[in-house]
């Protein structure tokens, strides 16, 4: 059975700061979309990977992945993206072939994620799951907050859930494609704003399983993520 990964990295990374968009910025001199396509043509089970990219740079990013050396087992194709993530990822989908029974979902923005999670996020879905996220405990205690009444004005606190019972989800999440497509169509009908794939399959009623995830999984979002990406990659080539 073929898996296909579709890695949405049509965004602008703003909290990054001003730059490039966040795919396109280099890591150790190589752009951090290479090294999310890397992760996942790691895992031999792995025949396509479909690049959502910003809109205006399809080409941009097409010339990116010819220039770059990637495993040949692996064929790559390079769509232009929407205006949100899921959006994003719904254009993804539709270049996957009705043959493909399992599709994961990657953050160009989670660059470093190791191997073994790719592989136990497939053979997950293989096993039988029809949703699956890599997971790991919160260090914080996480508080549910009002939004303030006025701009400016402070947020007030409403819950506080139980932190032992909390996951902070990475990716690549795994799917069931005829699952993951049914979510996206439903969910694009009512429209909300889902900040993963799994949420959207959660809406569906239909059951999400949890797998370890790995620290080396961290989304680079803010500036000091970049400090912390290149130190995992020093310490990889020591
Ligand atoms: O903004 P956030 O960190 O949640 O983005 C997660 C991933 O979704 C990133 O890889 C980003 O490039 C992608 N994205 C996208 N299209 C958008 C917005 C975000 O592909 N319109």
């Amino acid at each position: 059975p073929r898996t296909a990964v579709v890695i949405p990295a049509a965004g602008r990374g703003v909290r990054l700061g001003p730059g490039a968009p966040k795919a396109l910025r280099a890591l150790n001199g190589t752009p951090m979309l290479i090294h999310a396509v890397r992760a996942m043509a790691a895992s031999r089970a792995v025949s396509l990977v479909v690049v959502v990219a910003p809109s205006d740079g399809a080409a941009e990013v097409k010339n990116l992945l010819d220039a770059h050396a990637l495993p040949d087992r692996t064929d790559y194709v390079v769509v232009p993206g929407g205006e949100t993530r899921q959006e994003s990822v719904h254009l993804g989908l539709k270049a996957v072939p009705d043959d493909i029974t399992t599709v994961l979902v990657h953050d160009a923005a989670r660059p470093l994620v190791p191997v073994d999670t790719v592989d136990a996020v497939i053979e997950a879905v293989r096993d039988g799951a029809v949703a699956v996220v890599p997971a790991l405990p919160v260090a914080d205690t996480v508080k549910e907050v009002e939004p303030a009444e006025r701009p400016g004005g402070p947020e007030q606190v409403v819950a506080t859930p139980v932190r032992a019972r909390l996951r902070a989800v990475q990716t690549p999440q795994g799917f069931d494609r005829e699952t993951l497509v049914n979510a996206h169509a439903t969910v694009a009908l009512i429209g909300d704003g889902a900040t993963d794939d799994a949420g959207m399959v959660e809406k569906l009623g239909a059951p999400v399983v949890v797998v370890p995830g790995h620290e080396e999984a961290f989304k680079v979002t803010r500036p000091l993520d970049l400090v912390l990406a290149e130190a995992v990659l020093a310490r990889r080539r020591a």
